[in-house]
């Protein structure tokens, strides 16, 4: 049950995770504030139109955060991470730290700390230790807080770089091998449904996933969105071998546990929208799946 007169702050709201949380909480009529670092930029003047309320801050400006938290009944914790964004992983760490003890300090009733899926299978990956830190920290908080973790966002599959332009698609997964995929939109819902239950969800950790796939499942429902052959095959090794960041990632993915049809079904009670690799692409994916049929280019993370 949600309570339109109770507030969330929602760090990250003119970000995917944080917009589709904002946007969630504002339909489930929950009030929303929203702390950005420009007010006047065009998406944060697109949440101001959906009814959040915003405030001008910084994740490295202690007063600016604890101003943002006064009043508030939940926050919503996201940070941007390395390799892509402009932070490293102490300044994750810091960020995500410091955000925790202050809304304990605040009086803060319920924290939720968006983290990553398989964050334990993440050794060596800088964006996945420091997550796992952030998640420690919490755990030692007298705070009521929930730990969400979301799996590979579909969204990152139609990025340029994976060859979905040329008909070869390349990700981290061998062809047989399954990983959970999750559409951000579904971010959102989760987080709406944990702050509407708090006695069930306090305290919990959720590895969150619409769908699992393996490569060659993939390659099938590209095949069947584009209307044309799409094959897959896993990064070549002279690719991984070159390049180690995207090393590491596929042998965090070789560690990784996926959530089987049971975990699956239960996520789906928690937000009945959830979105398969089907639905993603024939609905919310449409658009950036045709986009990215026409789009070279390398990922942007395709970093040493
Ligand atoms: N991609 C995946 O598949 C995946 C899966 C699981 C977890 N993750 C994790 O998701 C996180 C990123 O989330 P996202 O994709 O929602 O990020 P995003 O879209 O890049 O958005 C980042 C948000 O953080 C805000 N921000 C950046 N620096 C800030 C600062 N110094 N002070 C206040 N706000 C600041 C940005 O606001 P501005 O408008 O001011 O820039 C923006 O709202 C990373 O930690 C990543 O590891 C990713």
């Amino acid at each position: 049950m949600t309570d339109s007169k109770r507030l969330i702050l929602v760090f990250g709201a003119t970000g995917q995770q944080g917009g589709s949380v904002a946007a969630a909480l504002l339909k489930a009529g929950w009030a929303v504030r929203a702390l950005v670092r420009d007010p006047a930029s065009d998406k944060s003047v697109a949440l101001r139109e959906a009814g959040a309320h915003i405030v001008q801050g910084d994740f490295g400006d202690a007063a600016s955060l604890r101003a943002a938290m006064q009043g508030v009944h939940g926050v919503f914790s996201v940070q941007p991470s390395s390799p892509g964004g402009t932070v490293s992983d102490d300044d994750e760490i810091r960020f995500g730290i410091a955000i925790a003890d202050l809304a304990r300090e605040c009086g803060v009733a319920h924290l939720v700390y968006s983290s990553v899926a398989s964050v334990e299978a993440g050794v060596g990956l800088g964006h996945f230790e420091s997550k796992a830190r952030i998640e420690a920290h919490i755990r030692t908080l007298p705070i009521e807080a929930t730990i969400i973790r979301p799996s590979s966002f579909m969204e990152m599959l139609v990025m340029p770089g994976f060859g979905l332009d040329s008909g070869s698609f390349n990700f981290f997964m061998q062809p047989d091998q399954p990983v959970g995929l999750l559409a951000v939109a579904d971010i959102g819902k989760c987080v709406a449904a944990v702050f509407a239950d708090p006695a069930r969800f306090a305290g919990a950790t959720l590895e969150l996933a619409g769908d699992t796939v393996t490569g060659s499942e993939l390659a099938a429902l590209f095949t069947h969105a584009a209307g044309h052959p799409i094959t897959y095959a896993r990064f070549p090794d002279d690719v991984l071998a070159a390049n180690p960041f995207l090393r590491k990632l596929t042998d965090m993915l070789d560690r990784a546990q996926v959530p089987d049809a049971n975990a699956l079904a239960d996520l789906r009670r928690i937000n009945p929208d959830m979105q398969s690799m089907r639905t993603w692409l024939a609905g919310d994916g449409r658009t950036a799946f045709r986009a990215a049929l026409g789009a070279s280019g390398a990922w942007a993370y395709n970093q040493q």
